[in-house]
């Protein structure tokens, strides 16, 4: 097998350890790149791109041509799995997505016949970003976690605690754990669809997993996760599975361990010493630079990858952000990184 990322992925703890590791970044293809924002302006709306094969693959392959990492990840957002079941949904510039935040009643009335035609134009850019990657670049498929995409479907926006999905969630828990319920069903089926049109392994980006206690965590993340890995990896064995739980803190271990994940993206929070003691055991590690080191630059940025090489060196690892890169950040920033990276 000549794909890098993917062979570190399909790693056990016996198997020798790839050194220097393979890169790619969460939200690779974005507004840091000028070439995006012409092909974003090109598309109209945010959906229009994600729903539009050829300008989806064009943007997948951007960071591609410009950097050359190791995985390509399929260029979509988590939110269009609650425009497929038929809520309103869109992206202001300058704001962040909206939508009609779902009551109560509408729960019950979510269906999710239907929902994967309606991404039917996702699945056909996997298709062709597949037929276009070169050979050794590993496809990366994703969707969001049940749990972070309630949070917007409830919200109706992004907040800093996702306060208002935490208190619905108290005040409605029945209907609450059926809309888990249905997110975490579509999920599986959006996953596996995927999988079948050429993605070669898939990330959940759980990136509200952690503003919530214990029980909650066991309810809304880790028991949905358990159920994804398990639902995917019933037709597809084969296939890696990345989870990334942002944040989650001491929850790390027990979601590695009980999900069953192939590989764990770790926030910049999570000491490696302790995800390699705790974790690399059980998953292959990704991540986890600081993206703010990655605007600055220069020496915070030069000792960040320093500290993550040295101290990672020797486990299964895949270098990554801790979470997804800005608009502004620079792109020579980007290119000295992944220099640093492949010089070991
Ligand atoms: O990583 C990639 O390059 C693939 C594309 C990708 C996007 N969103 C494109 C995007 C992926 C994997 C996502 C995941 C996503 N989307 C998450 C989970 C990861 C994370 O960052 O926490 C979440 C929570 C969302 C929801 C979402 N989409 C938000 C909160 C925003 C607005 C914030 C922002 O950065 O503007 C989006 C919009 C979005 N998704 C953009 C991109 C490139 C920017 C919008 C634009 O180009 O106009």
């Amino acid at each position: 097998m000549n794909k890098r990322l993917l062979q570190v992925l399909r790693s056990g703890p016996e198997d020798e350890v790839l050194w220097p590791p393979p890169i790619w970044m969460m939200r690779q293809a974005g507004r840091y790149l000028p070439e995006y924002k012409a092909t974003r302006a090109e598309a109209g709306s945010f959906l229009d791109l994600c729903y539009s094969p050829k300008l989806a693959t064009e943007v997948t392959l951007q960071p591609i041509r410009r950097f050359g990492f190791d995985a390509a990840i399929l260029f979509s957002d988590i939110l269009v799995v609650p425009d497929a079941l038929g809520r309103k949904v869109t992206f202001e510039p300058g704001v962040g997505p909206r939508l009609d935040p779902i009551k109560v009643s509408e729960i019950s009335e979510l269906t999710i016949a239907g929902a994967l035609d309606h991404l039917k134009p996702v699945f056909q850019a996997v298709n062709d970003i597949r037929a276009a990657l070169p050979p050794e670049v590993t496809l990366l498929g994703f969707c969001g976690a049940p749990w972070t995409v309630a949070t917007y479907m409830v919200a109706g926006r992004g907040t800093p605690d996702q306060a208002p999905t935490r208190v619905f969630a108290h005040q409605h828990r029945t209907a609450f754990l059926n809309l888990i319920g249905i997110l975490t069903e579509i999920s599986i089926d959006y996953l596996c669809a995927q999988i079948e049109a050429g993605a070669d392994a898939v990330q959940v980006f759980d990136s509200w997993s952690g503003i919530l206690g214990e029980s909650d965590f066991n309810d809304f993340c880790l028991d949905p996760m358990k159920r994804i890995v398990a639902g995917v990896k019933q037709r597809h064995p084969d296939t890696p599975i990345i989870g990334f739980p942002k944040g989650a803190s001491l929850h790390y271990e027990r979601y590695v361990r009980e999900t069953g994940i192939d590989c764990v993206g770790l926030d910049w929070t999570y000491p490696m010493k302790l995800a390699r003691e705790r974790l690399g055991g059980h998953a292959v590690l990704q991540g986890n630079l600081d993206p703010t080191r990655l605007v600055a630059g220069g020496d915070a940025l030069r000792e960040g990858v320093a500290t993550i090489l040295s101290e990672a060196k020797g486990s299964r690892f895949i270098f990554n952000l801790g979470h997804g890169i800005t608009p502004e950040t620079p792109i020579d920033h980007v290119a000295e990184m992944i220099a640093q990276v492949r010089a070991g």
